[in-house]
């Protein structure tokens, strides 16, 4: 059995992770391009760890240029068995509120400019991704942001758009009565698509920064308004990522929801 290595893709505001033993940022090759930016390796709280920042350091990258093939792919590479990703998000709930972590479970994908297979002519696979998440890596995200001050919400729906404009009153109103959407972002599909072809177990932790633009009480969304509680989010996510690995095991066990046996019913194409 090997041992387990949890891979972070840090969303707006995450942009490294302190702390870690042996810290090294790794120029990491994939044959999907380059990754976002390099990826910071070494050891937190006796795990071993890969961090990527979704956007790269400087956040260059938009939602519909994040290189998510390489990202997945780098990671891959490097021995990862556990994706976390960390993202912003805005809340369709009254009761899910910015500050807060929602662990998504489902997901509505509505991007479309994006590359969101490693499959294609040549190799033809179809994957099951009727439960997208990984049950227990999400549930050991839920029990460490838990542990560190977080309020949590196991499970929710996540609408991912496009972007990079936030929604217009039409599309949030949508989303939230109509669809049953908790929460919006724009980066979630598909990396969480392409976690799944890669027999990786993920999980994300979704972090409220605003009301989208649905609620009476709130103003519009803008840049601005969000970037506080963004970096507040940013330091709980820090603290959550520190007890990960009091919740998982050392050993990378086979995982009891089969991600990392994705593959095994999904290829169609004849080998030669
Ligand atoms: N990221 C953070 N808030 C968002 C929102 N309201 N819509 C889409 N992406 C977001």
């Amino acid at each position: 059995m090997g041992e387990r290595m949890i891979g972070v893709i840090g969303g707006s505001g995450v942009y490294d992770i302190e702390g870690l033993e042996g810290a090294e940022w790794r120029e990491v090759r994939s044959p999907f391009g380059a990754p976002s930016d390099r990826i910071l390796t070494g050891t937190l709280s006796g795990m071993k760890m890969a961090f990527l920042p979704r956007h790269g350091r400087g956040h260059v990258h938009s939602p519909s240029s994040v290189p998510y093939r390489a990202n997945i792919d780098a990671l891959k590479r490097l021995g990862v068995t556990d994706v976390v990703s960390a993202s912003a998000c805005g809340s369709f709930r009254e009761e899910m509120a910015p500050g807060d972590f929602v662990i998504l479970d489902q997901y509505i994908d509505r991007t479309f400019a994006r590359e969101k297979s490693f499959f294609g002519p040549g190799c033809v696979a179809h994957v099951s991704i009727a439960h997208p998440t990984c049950p227990r890596l999400s549930a050991a995200c839920a029990d460490a942001a838990e542990a560190t001050g977080s309020r949590v919400h196991r499970g929710g729906t996540y609408l991912a758009m496009e972007g990079p404009q936030f929604s217009t009153l039409a599309e949030s109103k949508l989303y939230r009565e109509h669809w049953g959407c908790d929460v919006i972002g724009m980066t979630g599909m598909p990396e969480a698509k392409l976690a799944r072809e890669a027999e990786l177990c993920y999980a994300s932790v979704a972090m409220i920064t605003d009301y989208d633009s649905w609620h009476p009480d709130h103003g519009e969304v803008d840049v601005t308004a969000i970037i506080a509680t963004l970096m507040g989010n940013a330091a709980r996510a820090k603290d959550m990522l520190r007890a990960l690995p009091d919740h998982l095991e050392r050993d990378a066990s086979p995982c009891p929801h089969g991600c990392d046996r994705a593959l095994e019913y999904a290829i169609l194409t004849a080998p030669e």
